[in-house]
């Protein structure tokens, strides 16, 4: 019998915490919409409290093991995407899934809160301001070393809230040695939350919220998640795993692994930034005859409302799940067959364009994806592609936009904010065969809505590559991921100049200069 076998993409969501982390041991969730299965990695750390993180600089030595045993971090504390230790760059390459940054959720603060009320409580008074200004200190310096250390070891970081004290005052007393009301253990609690809250929107942290679900109006733990006097019932876990998924899925950011910071160094012929980020959109110029745009439109093939049947989960895609819509119909894709890829390589990269091309993004490039746009007339406003944006692309990649029909004022055409400061947007008119560059993470940028006539254009992800690398011109299958390392990718479609391998892989490259450690956690 034929087994039906459903392909899903794990992510590992890995929480680190006191006991309160237990909660999420072997924990997953699937998402069907995107075909994922979120898992949980804990790392119980008994008694770890916010403010052992780090210690003078120096990472934890618990958690520190911990982020090495996961190969998260080398041995020697660098992050694992900028390590140039081929044993470990072999381990990385052979799970297949690239270099991600890893999603790391922390669970701490709620046995240093319940000590600290014991400690405050000593004192005979219960002095609300001076709780509010002793948590903010730890709270504060809490969120910036959770920062500290995902900004240097490239992880997405996620802080969870504390567990809402129990409600019941003598089960309380009796656990901890001290009595306290639950008036006063809510407030301590609540303010504690409070105060994550403002600290990780001021550094770049993101909250996993709980005690709106776990906590009654009075602030306590509701008594359907009373579990044992100090935690909540590990039901509540798959919530905040919930929680967390969405939070990555929202903002997930491969593209800021240390690998792209790499690539792109080494890519670079000047330090200078490139013209193409000086200007944000290079003039339009006319590459391609009519004969050549005809042979290019023949290339294309089917057009389809979707970009992306498959899941969608990196940078260059809109979030799955969105309040806002992010997709129109009046947008259809199509994918550019070897004959139409052939022709853009022999004008693009071997014609005058290519040195052109060159100069404006200052390196060699590839044109790791080409997809033909075609947007249908409508009289609405713009949604998805045609509102306003940024296209938040890892560093070293740039964006094309080819003609293949003459664009007349209001008629589709590229529009964007000039960087001069000018109010008001320009519109990028041209005929058949015009092509122009962009930094779509420089200029806020769309394809204005066509009013009468359908615009056909090809859209270019161009990526910078070193002098020892190929100028290739690929068309990935419509819906593929785009690649996260640029080290190593998939070339699962069109291709040309054919490659022996459908990787593209620059493992020459990767040892090439490395960054100094930043922390000795061993
Ligand atoms: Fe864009």
């Amino acid at each position: 019998m034929r087994r039906k076998i459903h392909q899903v993409r794990p992510k590992v969501v890995h929480v680190i915490g006191d006991s309160h982390a237990l909660a999420f041991k072997n924990k997953s969730i699937a998402y069907s919409e995107v075909s994922m299965i979120f898992s949980t990695s804990v790392a119980y750390i008994r008694g770890l409290r916010p403010d052992v993180l780090l210690e003078n600089g120096r990472l934890n030595q618990q958690l520190a093991e911990y982020l090495v045993k996961e190969r998260i971090i080398t041995p020697n504390g660098k992050p694992i995407s900028a390590t140039d230790d081929r044993a470990l760059l072999s381990e990385q390459y052979a799970t297949g899934s690239g270099f991600e940054m890893e999603l790391v959720v922390f669970h701490v603060g709620e046995i240093y809160v319940r000590k600290y009320l014991g400690t405050h409580l000593q004192n005979g008074e219960f002095d609300k301001a001076k709780i509010e200004s002793d948590l903010s200190n730890i709270v504060e310096s809490y969120v910036k070393d959770v920062f500290t250390i995902a900004r240097n070891f490239g992880l997405t970081p996620v802080v969870h809230e504390i567990t809402p004290p129990t409600a019941d005052d003598s089960q309380f007393e009796r656990i901890n040695q001290f009595s306290s009301s639950r008036e006063h253990r809510a407030y301590a609690y609540e303010c504690f939350n409070k105060l994550l809250a403002e600290y990780v929107t001021k550094h770049s942290c993101m909250l996993c919220p709980s005690s709106d679900r776990l906590a009654d109006n009075e602030g306590c733990l509701k008594a359907e998640y009373e579990f044992d006097g100090v935690h909540a019932d590990p039901k509540y876990a798959l919530m905040s795993l919930c929680r967390v998924a969405d939070l990555w899925l929202y903002s997930r950011a491969v593209g800021g692994t240390k690998r792209y910071g790499r690539w792109f160094e080494i890519t670079r012929r000047s330090i200078d930034l490139p013209k193409i980020s000086q200007v944000g959109v290079s003039d339009p110029e006319q590459i391609f005859d009519q004969a050549q745009v005809e042979r290019i439109r023949k290339s294309i093939g089917p057009l389809d409302f979707l970009a992306c049947k498959k899941p969608a989960l990196d940078w260059s895609h809109a979030a799955p799940f969105n309040d806002t819509e992010k997709s129109t119909t009046e947008v259809k894709y199509g994918a550019v067959d070897a004959s139409g890829l052939e022709l853009l390589h022999e004008v693009l990269v071997d014609g005058p364009a290519g040195d052109s091309i060159r100069s404006l993004i200052g390196s060699k490039f590839a044109i790791i994806n080409v997809r033909a746009v075609e947007s249908a007339p409508h009289a609405d406003e713009g949604v998805g592609p045609q509102k306003f944006h940024r296209d938040h692309c890892p560093i070293g990649i740039y964006r094309g936009l080819l003609y293949l029909v003459d664009v007349d004022e209001g008629e589709g055409g590229f529009e964007y904010q000039p960087l001069d400061g000018s109010p008001e947007p320009k519109q990028i008119l041209g005929k058949a065969g015009a092509l122009f560059l962009f930094d779509a993470n420089a200029v806020d940028h769309r394809g204005s809505p066509p009013r009468t006539t359908t615009r056909l254009a090809l859209d270019f992800v161009i990526l910078t590559v070193p002098e020892e690398a190929e100028e290739i011109v690929h068309c990935a299958p419509l819906g593929y991921i785009w690649p996260v390392d640029p080290y190593m990718f998939s070339l699962s479609g069109a291709c040309y100049p054919k490659q022996k391998s459908d990787r593209w892989f620059y493992p020459s490259l990767i040892t090439a200069g490395s960054e100094p450690a930043r922390f000795k956690p061993l």
